[in-house]
């Protein structure tokens, strides 16, 4: 689970990491509230969307007054960055930066291991950085049992070229970074920038935390961090039921038995779309040995989906027999009536698919395509999403 800055705002500073204070607002006048009550001469109004770079996309604003704060709160409300809505801002402390760097901790599944980033040239787009100037980023590996210390920050700080005498202010936030990393079950901690201000003090000015779904058990408190949104109640209902469901940027639903499948479809799917421009919508695995209702639910799941255009079954019958497949989805067609408008390519093969066929061309349903083969399912599949 990704969390907005202002959930890890609150995460660092329940860990000890200097933060500014911050409000949210989703009026403009809870933004010129929260600007009253935050005081200074200057606020600062920041998008709460879950993507990078929101200060260029023109969702970062300074405010010098209340009434200026209600008014970018005002433009930046309701504004589309990346794909993203903003429905809320967070009205921010604004800080007197002197330096901009970075610093992350991130879990670096090819190697194994924790790993630190940390760069003296923070603020702008971190990928551009290592892109073009690799050397300027370091990298250091983190032993899982030790984590950051006070020695290994020093290690992390002068590898990055910061000078000792910079150590002394940074070393301690690095170390409670890694708390937040550790204690939360974080996959990943980035803060871009980690600013110096005026006076010398280090603070975490944007922060992007991602927890580990997996660890969820050993944290109900973060159960409230939860987003509400369309999207994600999708995948909260499919969870509910018990399905295994990812969903995905695409326009062609996926439904399949048994996780190798569905990954391999997934590919195939992406493959044959490269032609029209369409993608896999999702990640579902119905599992061995489902039932006609499980089908049932799982389309249910997908057409219901507004950015599903066409939907490709592929079931390889085992413990799963095919009729019970075809049943279930006759059996959803039915159940959803005149709600069901998108056309579903189905693929059968294995256990009981001669009699899994029949249902099918028994039923004969003007949305239902049965193709023999995978491949050829797929680029059926991919090719109806464009229509
Ligand atoms: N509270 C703040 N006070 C002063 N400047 C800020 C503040 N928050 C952000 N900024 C400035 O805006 C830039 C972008 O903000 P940031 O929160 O990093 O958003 P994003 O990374 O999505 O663009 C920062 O690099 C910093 O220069
Ligand atoms: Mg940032």
């Amino acid at each position: 689970m990704d969390l907005y800055e202002y959930q890890a705002r609150d995460l660092f500073e329940a860990h000890g990491v200097p933060v500014l204070r911050g409000i949210v607002a989703t009026t403009p006048d809870e933004a010129e509230v929260a600007a009253t009550e935050l005081g200074g001469d200057t606020v600062v109004v920041k998008a709460q969307v879950k993507v990078g770079g929101r200060g260029k996309a023109g969702g970062v604003k300074l405010a010098h007054s209340p009434a200026q704060a209600r008014e970018k709160a005002e433009e930046i409300l309701g504004m589309d960055i990346k794909g993203h809505t903003v429905h809320r801002v967070m009205i921010a402390e604004g800080a007197a930066i002197k330096e901009e760097y970075y610093f992350s901790i991130l879990l670096d599944r090819a190697n194994r291991r924790h790993l630190a980033m940390c760069s003296r040239e923070g603020g702008m787009d971190i990928e551009t950085l290592a892109k073009e100037r690799p050397e300027a980023l370091a990298k250091v590996g983190l032993d899982a049992a030790v984590g950051i210390d006070d020695a290994k920050a020093r290690e992390i700080l002068t590898e990055a070229g910061f000078t000792a005498d910079e150590h002394d202010a940074l070393a301690p936030v690095l170390v409670k970074l890694w708390d937040v990393y550790k204690q939360e079950d974080a996959t990943l901690v980035e803060v871009n920038p980690l600013v110096k201000v005026e006076g010398g003090s280090i603070i975490a000015l944007d922060g992007k935390v991602s927890l580990d779904d997996n660890a969820a058990f050993r944290h109900p408190e973060h159960e409230a961090l939860k987003d509400t949104s369309v999207q994600d109640s999708r995948e909260a209902r499919a969870k509910a039921e018990g399905l295994n469901y990812v969903r995905l940027e695409g326009e062609v639903g996926i439904i399949g038995n048994g996780a190798g499948l569905v990954m391999s479809t997934l590919d195939v799917v992406a493959y044959a779309g490269e032609k029209y421009g369409t993608r896999p919508a999702n990640f579902l695995d119905i599992g061995g040995g489902a039932s006609a209702e499980v089908m049932a639910k799982g389309l249910d799941v997908i057409l219901g989906d507004e950015q599903v255009r066409s939907c490709l079954v592929n079931v390889f019958g085992g413990i799963t027999a095919c009729d019970e497949v075809a049943k279930g989805i006759i059996g959803a067609l039915e159940l959803l009536g005149d709600a069901a408008t998108k056309p579903i390519v189905v693929r059968l093969d294995g256990n009981k698919v001669e009699e899994g066929r029949a249902i099918l061309a028994e039923a004969n349903h003007p949305l239902v395509t049965m193709i023999e083969t995978m491949d050829g399912a797929a680029a059926k599949a991919a090719e109806l999403a464009k229509a």
